[in-house]
């Protein structure tokens, strides 16, 4: 479109907002603040959304992720979607965000659990980084920068095209965002060899509540410290991190062998909960434990657990270091298969390996359901009564899961103040418990059946606090919203299970970077009253 008229689209546009808002005058405020600020720098073509465009609707739901946030009637909608293409829109929507008090919301991939990047219980602003979202490799310092919408698919394809013999540890779906996946953690099948995506993590760029752009040695270590594991939207709006490459075999083994309690799974569960933190750095052997039903009627059912393992080596490495941690599960040669870590990546995602690489390039989920999650941490083994418990519970859920994934290795070389991350030393395995169900009038049964799972679950995990990962978000824990308690003491029920003792590091970094709370959300990082 030519830029006069353009302009002219854009008079006639801010006009016809101004006339017929009826919401808020912030809204024109914000509007007319942000045309002011962008148009004579980087064209706004497509940048700015009101409910009344016909991009609208799709934009919003592009990476819900979610059904229990995206119910036409129930989830509170923003008053604007804007998708940058240029760190100037991120800076002119923070500034005027915060002249007009209107609350941001920041989404890159839009995985949160809670919905938190796209749903708020006032007016709110979404800025979607779904267009900065480009990669650029560079093998000979064995780096690259990636911009915070970038999905874990796109770095991994981006890495692949350029070695063989590269990775990066973070997590195994490809459509999650690097923007909240890194700010919060990060981990993935090798994570026990290389420690977490945020462990790996040389330099950032973010745009701060005075609406400046700032890099590693402009923002201080302890923003840098507060960003990589403290959750981004605490701390600004994150447009890149650089990641520091690790080195992968050129070929990996995997395997995948299930097993029902008949079968003699619950022995094995057992001995692996004492081996599993236990095993070499490069093998990661995570349980998925679900119901299995066992007569077609589906009248019969039992329990499950499939041990998925990815090793970086050989098949003929792997067998016999199996043999000895695991004799029980059997494991041989022909189970094993070997590939390239790139195709492991396609095989943790669920897809056939002969699947084009660009199939990591979608960003559409295939999942289209409802979620609610919730996660512990084990310390010690769980008792053969307390798990025969947990079947019984399962049994009660046919649609749950229970994800089981070993720590130790490198996780617990790293000190658990380097990064707020403070999961890692003592650790036997993390417990994510995960119910899907595709009816909204299902809802209430499944989240209540998940709280009574969690609270049986309490004599067996971890205490004082009862710990939790950050990145599987969960509002049960505690909300900054609706008691008479400070910030501060309301935000540490949930904080201190996410963050342990680095909880109040995050709030002092909070406290000066944003003191009057502009970045916030039900579980952001408080700022103390000065
Ligand atoms: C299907 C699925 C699979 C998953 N698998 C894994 C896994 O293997 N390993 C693992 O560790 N986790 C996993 N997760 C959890 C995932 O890491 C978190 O949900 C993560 O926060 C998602 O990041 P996102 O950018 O996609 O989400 P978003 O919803 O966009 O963001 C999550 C949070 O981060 C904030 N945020 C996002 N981008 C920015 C930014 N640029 N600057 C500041 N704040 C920002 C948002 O406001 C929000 O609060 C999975 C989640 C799902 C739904
Ligand atoms: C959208 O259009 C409707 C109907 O034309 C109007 O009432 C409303 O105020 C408009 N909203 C905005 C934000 O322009
Ligand atoms: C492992 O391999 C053996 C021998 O080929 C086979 O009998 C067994 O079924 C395999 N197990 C799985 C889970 O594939
Ligand atoms: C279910 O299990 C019972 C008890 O073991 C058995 O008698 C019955 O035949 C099974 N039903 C089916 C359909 O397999
Ligand atoms: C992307 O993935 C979705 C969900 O699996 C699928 O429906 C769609 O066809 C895919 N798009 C492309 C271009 O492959
Ligand atoms: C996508 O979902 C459909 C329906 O649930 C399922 O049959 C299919 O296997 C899924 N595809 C992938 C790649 O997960
Ligand atoms: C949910 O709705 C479906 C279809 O309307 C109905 O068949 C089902 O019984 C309902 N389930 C519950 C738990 O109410
Ligand atoms: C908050 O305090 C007021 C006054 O002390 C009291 O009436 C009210 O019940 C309290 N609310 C909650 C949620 O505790």
């Amino acid at each position: 479109m030519a830029a006069s008229n353009f302009k002219l689209l854009l008079s006639l546009f801010i006009l016809s907002i101004s006339i017929s808002s009826t919401t808020s005058n912030n809204n024109d405020g914000f509007l007319q603040c942000f045309f002011s600020k962008v148009h004579h720098s980087n064209p706004i073509d497509n940048v700015i959304f009101t409910k009344n465009s016909s991009f609208y609707t799709s934009l919003l739901q592009s990476s819900i992720r979610n059904l229990r946030f995206s119910s036409s009637t129930s989830a509170p909608k923003p008053e604007f979607i804007i998708t940058p293409y240029h760190e100037s829109h991120v800076q002119a929507t923070v500034i005027c965000g915060t002249k007009n008090s209107m609350q941001v919301r920041v989404r890159s991939g839009g995985h949160d659990y809670e919905g938190l990047s796209y749903v708020a219980d006032v007016p709110f602003i979404i800025i979607d980084l779904v267009n900065l979202r480009s990669i650029t490799v560079d093998i000979d310092s064995e780096s690259a920068w990636v911009e915070a919408g970038a999905i874990l698919g796109e770095l991994y394809y981006k890495i692949a095209e350029k070695s063989s013999v590269h990775g990066f540890p973070a997590g195994s779906c490809p459509t999650v965002g690097v923007g909240g996946h890194i700010s919060g953690g990060g981990f993935g099948t090798i994570f026990r060899k290389y420690g977490l995506a945020a462990d790996n993590i040389l330099d950032a760029k973010l745009v701060n509540v005075n609406g400046k752009v700032l890099d590693r040695v402009s923002m201080g270590e302890d923003l840098f410290w507060a960003i990589r594991g403290g959750g981004g939207l605490s701390f600004g709006v994150i447009l890149s991190w650089r990641i520091r490459l690790v080195p992968v075999p050129p070929s990996v083994t995997v395997f995948n062998i299930g097993k029902t309690l008949e079968q003699g799974a619950g022995e094995l569960l057992q001995k692996w909960q004492t081996v599993g933190s236990e095993l070499h750095e490069d093998l990661f052997l995570h349980a998925v434990i679900e119901v299995a039903k066992t007569s077609s009627n589906g009248e019969n059912k039992t329990i499950k657990i499939s041990f998925f393992s990815l090793f970086l080596g050989p098949a003929e490495k792997l067998v016999p270091l199996m043999q000895e941690s695991l004799p029980g599960l059997g494991l041989e040669l022909s189970n094993c298969t070997e590939m390239s870590w790139i195709e492991s990546v396609l095989y943790f995602a669920g897809f056939s390996i002969k699947e084009p690489m660009d199939i990591l390039l979608n960003r559409t989920e295939n999942f289209s359901g409802y979620f609610k999650a919730k996660s512990d941490y084990v310390k010690e083994p769980i008792s053969e009564s307390g798990l025969e418990g947990v079947w019984k519970t399962l049994l009660e859920d046919e649609t749950s899961l229970l994800i089981l994934t070993p720590y130790g290795g490198k996780m617990s070389e790293i000190g658990d103040s380097e990064t707020p991350f403070p999961h890692r030393c003592g650790n036997l395995y993390k417990i994510q418990y995960l119910s899907s169900w595709y009816a909204e009038n299902e809802t209430e049964e499944h989240i209540g059946w998940m709280r009574r799972l969690y609270d049986y679950m309490e004599p067996h995990v971890s205490k004082s606090p009862r710990a939790a990962y950050f990145n599987y978000r969960d509002l049960d824990l505690g909300t900054n919203i609706d008691t008479n308690s400070t910030g501060y003491e309301q935000a540490s029920k949930w904080g201190l299970k996410y963050f342990k003792h680095n909880f109040k590091r995050l709030v002092a970094v909070k406290t000066r970077v944003d003191p009057h709370n502009f970045f916030r959300n039900e579980q952001s990082i408080p700022s103390l009253p000065s």
